[in-house]
């Protein structure tokens, strides 16, 4: 077993409601970021993701799409697995909560707690939210509504297994009040005044649907949603009956969570470890949301970005660099594509690119395409050094804070500082005087340096910018060491190559314009869904039906069933009967002079003792019937 300091990290568990957006991309990409740094800064890292998949609200979309549970989660964790895939995520574990390793170890890990004395039978009358599966207190509601969501909550009564959560509010206090455990600040002094207002025992079972791990002392019951889900975290380190993984990385450094399930993290979870005798997580950090326009992006509101789209128009690295460069870690922000335009065209293509293809083209130029040796320092050449060695460090503490946009920042220092640099020492001056050599040699092995420990310390963000940058480079034949961006000198006659550019320059009008003219086409195909029809016919069935225009000359209720018109049709040269089950809809009046289309050539049947040879033709919205009409002459054809 290796002897690294380790570093445990998840993410939450998504729900396969839907396909994912860009909002939770946006979690997952810190999540995948923290992991590589933490690997390249030399710990042994566990970086854990999955998909919680019981529930009523899993099971209600698989009603309505007509599928199992089952069949519906496997379709769209299949789509979140690839998605992760694009994105390189680099997790160790995915766990699905409908695994029976999963499975298994709830059962277990519900008989711990029972066995202590923590779960007990009762009757839950509460006000139950049903999309987020919260009951609340009347007091939590705002403006009686659910305060995580806004929609209604209702009444509801149901016999079940309680939790004793009440029994660790002192603890809670406790945590929040004297340690780090929560970050930011802010969600802290949330937590502390809801913990502080009192806790109730909390409702740890279900027996309203069935769609989750069954209680294993009453299988009538399933166990709630949210106890099933929190310990994701512990039975994919196989707690607690295979605990070689366990042993090793738990407890968790951190749990990075979106700040609405903050709560459930920071109050059950760890009364549920500490019911359990169990260390908790070190840290529990509450990001902020991605809003559009000023809302949360959610499917059901229509609002959500889709990743795979913007992924397939700027690149993997642009999207993550935008995700973490643009948005401050803990608050919300607008997403909008005219600012992730502007980061690419701004940091990636001018900043960044620019400075690795003008640094390549110079040394290609003056110097044979090998990176020379150092051999003078003057200010300029002493100032570019330090930014350089200096901005690993920095780098590191922001990280330590989860500050990837100033982390990203300081990076960026060091490019735009190496660009300057080449505007200060000028080398195509330079190389027009013999006398200058080695103050040219020196500006070039100081940009290619500088690129170097920016290729290094760009690489937890943009791992494949980092490789196209050290290929270009001639550092193709060696690792990336974190270590290497405080050292200056390790630069020794590479031979670099021109690569295509890293980032190509967006026209931001022709791009906007663009998109707009996609979405367009977009929202028309969104408006042109096809119809669920039934099983397709050949043109030869089609052409057996003999379609007329009927005139009805009259109409009368059928005297022995209340739903059943009876009328005479005439059709050209022949009159008959037809008889419709439409009374519910229209009087004999209001068919009287109509003129119809009718199936001319159906079988004739007895409908309770009288005869009816035809059909006629009658619009359906599902609810109410409208007659089909037309002015042709009675007895034509209609195809
Ligand atoms: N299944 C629960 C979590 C259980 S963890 C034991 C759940 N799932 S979720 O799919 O609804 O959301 C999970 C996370 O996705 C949020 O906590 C957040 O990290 C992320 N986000 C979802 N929408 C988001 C935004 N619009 N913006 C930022 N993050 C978002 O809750």
């Amino acid at each position: 077993m290796s002897d690294k300091k380790k570093y445990y990290i998840t993410t939450p568990i998504y729900y396969p409601s839907d396909k994912l957006h860009i909002g939770h991309t946006y979690c997952t990409v810190m999540a995948d970021a923290m992991a590589r740094f933490k690997r390249l800064s030399g710990y042994d890292v566990r970086f854990l993701t999955g998909t919680d998949e019981h529930g009523q609200k899993i099971q209600t979309i698989a009603q309505e799409k007509g599928i199992t549970p089952q069949e519906h989660v496997d379709n769209i964790v299949e789509g979140v697995k690839k998605l992760w895939e694009t994105m390189e995520i680099s997790y160790d574990d995915f766990i699905r909560t409908t695994e029976p390793r999963h499975m298994e170890r709830v059962q277990k890990i519900f008989m711990e707690i029972y066995e202590k004395g923590d779960i007990y039978k009762d009757v839950y009358s509460g006000l139950y939210c049903k999309p987020c599966e919260s009951f609340w207190t009347e007091s939590q509601l705002v403006d009686g509504k659910c305060p995580d969501c806004g929609r209604p909550v209702t009444e509801a009564h149901e016999e079940a297994y309680f939790f004793r959560l009440s029994k660790y509010q002192d603890k809670l206090i406790d945590l929040f009040e004297n340690t780090d455990f929560l970050q930011p600040e802010t969600r802290r002094n949330e937590m502390l005044a809801f913990v502080k207002q009192g806790l109730d025992d909390l409702c740890i079972s279900r027996s309203t649907f069935d769609w989750g791990i069954k209680v294993p002392i009453d299988e009538k019951h399933v166990i709630y949603v949210w106890l099933d889900a929190l310990t994701n975290y512990i039975t994919a380190l196989g707690y607690p009956d295979d605990r070689e993984l366990y042993d090793r990385y738990w407890p968790a450094d951190v749990h990075l969570v979106g700040k609405e399930i903050v709560r459930f993290h920071t109050v059950i979870w760890p009364a549920i470890l500490m019911s359990l005798g169990l260390p908790l997580p070190k840290k529990v950090l509450g990001h902020g949301w991605l809003l559009l326009d000023g809302g949360k992006m959610s499917k059901s509101k229509g609002n959500v970005v889709d990743p795979v789209k913007l992924i397939d128009r700027y690149g993997i690295d642009a999207l993550k660099y935008f995700l973490l460069r643009e948005y401050t870690f803990g608050h919300d922000g607008n997403y909008s594509t005219e600012a992730l335009i502007k980061r690419i065209n701004s940091d990636l293509a001018n900043d960044l690119g620019n400075l690795v293809s003008r640094t390549v083209s110079m040394i290609e130029k003056y110097n044979g395409g090998i990176v020379p040796d150092a051999k003078i320092e003057d200010e300029f050449d002493k100032d570019l050094k330090a930014v350089a060695i200096g901005a690993a460090d920095k780098v590191e503490t922001q990280m330590d804070d989860f500050a990837f946009q100033n982390a990203l920042e300081e990076i960026w220092v060091l490019v735009r500082r190496a660009n300057k640099y080449i505007d200060e020492k000028m080398p195509w001056v330079l190389a027009k005087d013999e006398s200058q050599k080695d103050n040219l040699d020196t500006c070039l092995h100081n940009l290619a340096e500088s690129i170097r420990i920016i290729s290094i310390l760009i690489y937890p963000y943009m791992h494949t910018t980092s490789d196209e940058i050290r290929k270009q480079m001639g550092l193709w034949y060696s690792d990336v060491a974190w270590e290497d961006a405080k050292e200056f000198e390790m630069m020794y006659q590479e031979k670099v190559k021109k690569g295509k550019p890293l980032f190509p320059r967006i026209d931001i009008e022709k791009e906007l314009d663009e998109l707009a003219a996609a979405e367009e086409s977009e929202d028309m195909e969104e408006d042109n869904i096809p119809l669920e029809l039934k099983p397709e016919i050949e043109y030869d069935d089609f052409d057996k039906i003999d379609f007329r225009v009927g005139e009805i000359i009259s109409a009368e209720k059928h005297p022995k069933a209340d739903k059943l018109l009876v009328f005479q049709v005439k059709m050209g040269t022949e009159t008959r009967q037809i008889i419709s089950g439409v009374a519910e809809h229209f009087t004999p009046d209001d068919m009287v002079n109509k003129k119809v289309i009718v199936v001319a050539n159906l079988k004739a049947r007895k409908l309770r003792g009288l005869e009816s040879k035809g059909m006629i033709i009658f619009a359906d919205n599902g609810e109410k019937l409208e007659i089909v009409t037309t002015d042709a002459p009675d007895g034509e054809t209609v195809s």
